[in-house]
C-alpha cells in the first residue's frame, strides 16, 4: 500500500477533493445595526449591517468563494413573522443589493419564520402549537418575495410538511420557473445550533423544535424526508448537521441523484474556534480535514462558516 503513498504519487491517488466551488458561505444581514457586530460564540464571524453587505460578499468573491446563503435579522418581529416577506424587508434588501453589485454570485436565500417571529418558532403557533398548513401560504410568500428580490435558489428551513410543493406552486404561478429549491430536507433537532441561535437572534420562547425538525436517534425517516421533497420538486437536497451526521449524507448520496447540500453548522464550527482558541490542536487544518470528510461522505456542496479559512488555505497550495 504505501508505494502510492509517496509525496509526488499522492494527488494523482487522490479520491476527494475539496475545492472553493463547493462552498456556500452564510451571511448574516441586521437591518438593526450601522457596522459589523462580532457574534460572541461564533469568533471572526459578523452579523453584517444593510449597507455593507455588497461589499462583503464582493470580499469573499475576490477570495473565490462564489455561492451565499443570506439570512435576515429584522427590526421587528411579531406573531407570523410579517418582516420576512415584504419587499423592503431586509433580506430582500440585502438580495437587491448584492445583485445590483455582484450579478455573478449565486445567491441563496433561508426561508423560514424563526428570525421574524416573536415566539421564535418556525411556523405560526396557537395554543402553543406549531401550526403546519397555516404556515405553507406564508412560506410561500417569502419565497417569492425573496425571488423578486433576485434569489437564484430559496432554501426552505422550517421543516414543515409540504413547505416543497407549497414553494414551487407558488414560484411557478408568480413566473419564477427558473427559480431553484434547496430543501433542509432532513433536519434535526440538534444541539449544534446553539451559536446560530445567538447569531440570527432566532431562539424560542417556549418549549423546542422537536414537533418539527428530526429526531436524532432516526436514520432511515431522514430518507422519507427527502423522498418527499423529490417528490414534491426539490432540486437539491440537504442533510443537516454534518459533522455528527455523515452516516445520514452517504444513505442519502446512495439512495438519491440529486444534488445533495450538508451544513455544517455553527455549534461545529464554535467547537473547532474554541480548539483554536485554547491552543490545542492546528484548527485551520482541523477545519479542512472536516469539510473534507463531509465531501468524502457524499455531499456535493458545504455550507460552511469556514470558507473564509478554508480559501486562504486552499489558494496558498
Ligand atoms: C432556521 C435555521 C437554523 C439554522 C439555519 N436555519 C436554526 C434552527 O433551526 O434553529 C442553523 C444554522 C446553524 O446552526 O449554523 N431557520
Amino acid at each position: 500500500m504505501r508505494r502510492l503513498r509517496i509525496e509526488k504519487l499522492r494527488e494523482l491517488v487522490r479520491e476527494t477533493e475539496l475545492s472553493l466551488n463547493d462552498l456556500i458561505t452564510p451571511v448574516f444581514v441586521d437591518e438593526r445595526i450601522s457596522s459589523k457586530v462580532e457574534i460572541p460564540s461564533m469568533p471572526e464571524y459578523y452579523r453584517i449591517p444593510l449597507r455593507e453587505v455588497a461589499e462583503e460578499v464582493g470580499k469573499a468573491m475576490e477570495m473565490g468563494l462564489k455561492s451565499f446563503i443570506i439570512f435576515g435579522i429584522p427590526a421587528k418581529k411579531d406573531e407570523i413573522g410579517s418582516s420576512a416577506f415584504g419587499k423592503n424587508d431586509v433580506v430582500q434588501k440585502a438580495v437587491k443589493e448584492i445583485k445590483k453589485a455582484y450579478s455573478d454570485a449565486v445567491i441563496i436565500t433561508d426561508v423560514c419564520l424563526c428570525e421574524y417571529t416573536s415566539h421564535g418558532h418556525c411556523g405560526v403557533v396557537r395554543n402553543g402549537k406549531i401550526l403546519n398548513d397555516e404556515t405553507l401560504p406564508i412560506i410561500a410568500k417569502t419565497a417569492v418575495s425573496h425571488a423578486e428580490a433576485g434569489a437564484d435558489i430559496v432554501a426552505p428551513s422550517g421543516m414543515m410538511d409540504g413547505m416543497v410543493s407549497a414553494i414551487r406552486k407558488a414560484l411557478d404561478l408568480e413566473g419564477f420557473e427558473e427559480v431553484a429549491i434547496m430543501s433542509y430536507s432532513a433536519k434535526y433537532a440538534s444541539n449544534f445550533y446553539g451559536p446560530f441561535r445567538e447569531a440570527a437572534e432566532s431562539g424560542y420562547s417556549f418549549g423546542d423544535r422537536k414537533s418539527y425538525q428530526m429526531d436524532f436517534h432516526n436514520r432511515r425517516e431522514a430518507i422519507r424526508e427527502v423522498e418527499l421533497d423529490v417528490e414534491e420538486g426539490a432540486d437539491i437536497v440537504m442533510v443537516k448537521p454534518a459533522l455528527a451526521y455523515l452516516d445520514v449524507i452517504r444513505d442519502v448520496r446512495e439512495k438519491f441523484n440529486l444534488p445533495l447540500a450538508a451544513y455544517n453548522v455553527s455549534g461545529e464550527y464554535s467547537m473547532v474556534k474554541a480548539v483554536e482558541k485554547m491552543g490545542w490542536m492546528d484548527s485551520k487544518a482541523l477545519a479542512y480535514e472536516i469539510l473534507v470528510s463531509i465531501k468524502r461522505a457524499g455531499a456535493d456542496m458545504i455550507i460552511t462558516y469556514h470558507s473564509y479559512e478554508i480559501a486562504k488555505l486552499i489558494s496558498n497550495v
